[in-house]
């Protein structure tokens, strides 16, 4: 998730979706010290969590379809990259829509967008539909070997603006 970015070339990068912050901590490992990063988690207990394992990092608690303010909380205009960790496949597809239109405002042309899905999601409709979309709003789009190891097995989407 995070070995694809060039993150010496970084100056701002959000995570979306941390979770228990796992990849937030990864991030942080390979972050350039000058650079800006905060992370959007819906959840507070979650965003809670993610504060406790990495007190130096700015969680906002918000829906990723409100990224703009964020970044405007932030005082960034645009970001180089965005690592992601939301369930794209249970989205209905107007908030699939709302949250990349909104991530659009953001990635900066030439950014780099990086997500996970796992495997046995693509039996869903709206793992399919989420990967066709990426086709509409990204350059280019590869999805990276299936990682069978990963319990589940999952792979990653790289996309470019
Ligand atoms: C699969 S978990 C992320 C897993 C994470 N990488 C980890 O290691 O724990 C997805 C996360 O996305 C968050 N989430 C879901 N929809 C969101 C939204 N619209 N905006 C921000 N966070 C959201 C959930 O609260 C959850 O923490």
């Amino acid at each position: 998730m995070v070995a694809w970015i060039p993150w010496d070339q970084v100056q701002a990068a959000i995570e979306y979706g941390p979770g228990t912050g796992v990849f937030t901590q990864a991030i942080k490992q390979v972050l350039p010290g000058q650079s800006t990063f905060f992370a959007i988690e819906r959840s507070p207990e979650l965003a809670a969590l993610v504060r406790q394992r990495c007190p130096s990092v700015t969680v906002y608690e918000d829906t990723v379809e409100n990224v703009v303010a964020c970044c405007q909380l932030s005082r960034v205009q645009q970001v180089d990259a965005i690592v992601c960790g939301l369930p794209w496949a249970s989205f209905p597809e107007t908030l699939q829509d709302r949250c990349l239109d909104a991530m659009m405002q953001v990635l900066r042309p030439g950014g780099r967008f990086v997500s996970f899905a796992y495997w046995q999601g693509l039996a869903l409709p709206a793992a399919w539909r989420f990967r066709r979309k990426l086709d509409d709003y990204f350059q280019q789009v590869e999805r990276s070997p299936t990682v069978w190891r990963n319990v589940p097995p999952a792979f990653v989407y790289r996309c470019v603006r």
